[in-house]
This record gives C-alpha cells, structure tokens and sequence, in this order.
C-alpha cells in the first residue's frame, strides 16, 4: 500500500511521522519504502543520507526526469540507522532519497502526463514492500501531485493549531477535487495524525476539538506529544529506540499510530 503524507503547512510533522512510523512499523518485520519527494531532503538526510552522500545519487530527481517504468528501483538504497539491539530493524527500510535540485522537476509539470512519472517509476518497485511512504512537502504543487498520482491514500500530519488545520483541510479538498484528474479516482484521506501537542497549552485542546469535528473518525490516536527526545531523534538522525528510556513513550505512541495504518493495510488486501 502506498501512501502519500500531506499538509499545505510547513513544519507540520510529516517527515518525522513518516521515519518514526517506519521505524514502529520495522520493528514489526514490516518492510516499508519511504520516498522522499522534498527538495529540502529531510526525509534522506534522517535515514542516513546527508548532503555530500546526496550529491553522488541516483534521487528522486532522476527517477521521475527518467519517466520509465520500475525506475525507482535505479535509486533505492537502505536505511543506514545503526541500531545493536535490533540489528535487522534498519534492513527493512529502503529509500529512494531526494536532493534540492528535485525542484527542477516542478518546471516540466505543463508536460502531459507528467503527474504520473513517479507512479510509473514506482511500479514493480513498491510491490516488494507491505507499505510505501511518500514525503510529500508543504505545497499543493507538483511535486506533491507526483506523490498524490501515486498513492493509494492519503494520511494528514497537523499540530493542534489554525494554520496546520486549514493547511489539511486544503489537501483533503485538493485531493476531492482533481483525485480524477491525478488517475486516482479513489483516492481520499484515510487518516489524520495529530502531532506536537502540548497539553499546556489551552489552544492545543481547543483546535484538537476542532480536528475531531472536522475530521471525524479518521484522526489517529493518541496525538504524538511534544517532546525534546523526539527533536533529539531527528537531529541526530536516529531511530527512537537509539534514544533509552526517555523515547520509550514514543516509541509506544508510534507503535500505536502504525496498529491504525496497518488496519488500513489489512482492509486494503
Ligand atoms: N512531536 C515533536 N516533538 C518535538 N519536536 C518536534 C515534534 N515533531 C516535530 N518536531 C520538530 O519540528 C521540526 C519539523 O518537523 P518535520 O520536519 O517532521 O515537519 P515537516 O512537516 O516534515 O516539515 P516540512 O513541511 O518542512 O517538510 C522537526 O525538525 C523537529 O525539530
Ligand atoms: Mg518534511
């Protein structure tokens, strides 16, 4: 199942949801594909890769600019987190990372078809794993509808705040509105992670009332708490089990997020 994760709002949480749900969902023996489609590359740079690695790679870039079927496969490489308890958890994670020159792409979105080069690069690719995810970035631009043709659905990642609110609200109308036109007439959200709550903050319990009432069943629970070893995680370009006794609540909250995608997945086969 592929899945693309969206917000028209930056710093949202998609990123660090999609490398820590990897990560719950490795840990379960799940193989998963995450597909950076970012020109920022924190997606890449999270899961090992960093700027030098990048500039010598076969990308995303390339991927999508070569257009031919099962192509993704030319760019695949693993997860390089280093993890002694759990030696195996990094081999279940492969990437197809991103550079900033994937922003080139944006220009060729006026060519016909050209929505569906990830799709087509991704088949026969993605079928190895039992999930794909795909980074989208903050935007409703081509890139992201590269992601959007080539998922089966769409997961949400918003902190409890207007801005992020409405920045979701966009995607799911975006996706309402052109699903035909991006070749997935079915395509639609199928879930709702609500990220960065602090449960200090007044506003943060009011707009989560608001994403209950706007998204209904579909948000995930529980929300993934504001936390200094999550940042920590990300910095430092770790899995959360790197992390001790301070991550283990987050380790649980993200093994808990990904039972609800794997519901999906069960009701997908
Ligand atoms: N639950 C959390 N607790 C603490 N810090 C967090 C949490 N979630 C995210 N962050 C911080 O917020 C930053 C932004 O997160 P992230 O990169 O995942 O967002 P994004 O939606 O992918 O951003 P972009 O729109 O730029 O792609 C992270 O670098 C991290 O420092
Ligand atoms: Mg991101």
């Amino acid at each position: 199942m592929r899945i693309a994760v969206a917000n028209n709002k930056g710093g949202a949480g998609k990123t660090t949801a999609i490398a820590h749900l990897a990560e719950a969902l490795a840990a379960r023996g799940r193989r998963v594909l995450a597909v950076d489609l970012d020109p920022q590359a924190n997606l890449s740079r999270r899961l090992g890769y960093g700027e030098a690695d990048l500039t010598e790679m076969v990308t995303a870039a390339e991927v999508v600019a070569a257009n031919q079927k099962g192509c993704a496969a030319d760019a695949v490489v693993g997860c390089r987190w280093t993890l002694p308890a759990d030696p195996d958890l990094a081999a279940r994670i492969d990437l197809v990372p991103a550079r900033y020159d994937l922003e080139a792409r944006v220009a060729e979105a006026g060519q016909l078809g050209s929505h569906e080069r990830l799709d087509v690069a991704l088949t026969g690719v993605a079928e190895d794993y039992d999930v794909t995810l795909l980074d989208c970035p903050p935007s409703l631009g081509h890139l992201t509808q590269l992601g959007l043709a080539a998922a089966d659905t769409v997961v949400l990642v918003l902190r409890p705040e207007y801005d992020h609110l409405q920045g979701a609200i966009r995607v799911r109308d975006f996706v309402a509105a052109y699903r035909r036109h991006l070749g997935r007439p079915e395509l639609a959200v199928s879930g709702v992670i609500v990220n960065e709550h602090d449960r200090r903050r007044g506003l943060h319990a009011w707009h989560t009332d608001s994403v209950a009432e706007t998204f209904g069943g579909l948000v995930w629970s529980p929300p993934v708490p504001s936390r200094a070893v999550l940042a920590e995680a990300i910095d430092a370009a770790q899995p959360l089990r790197a992390r001790g006794a301070p991550a283990r609540p987050l380790v649980e909250i993200f093994s808990t997020l990904a039972d609800q995608l794997e519901v999906r997945l069960d009701a997908a086969v």
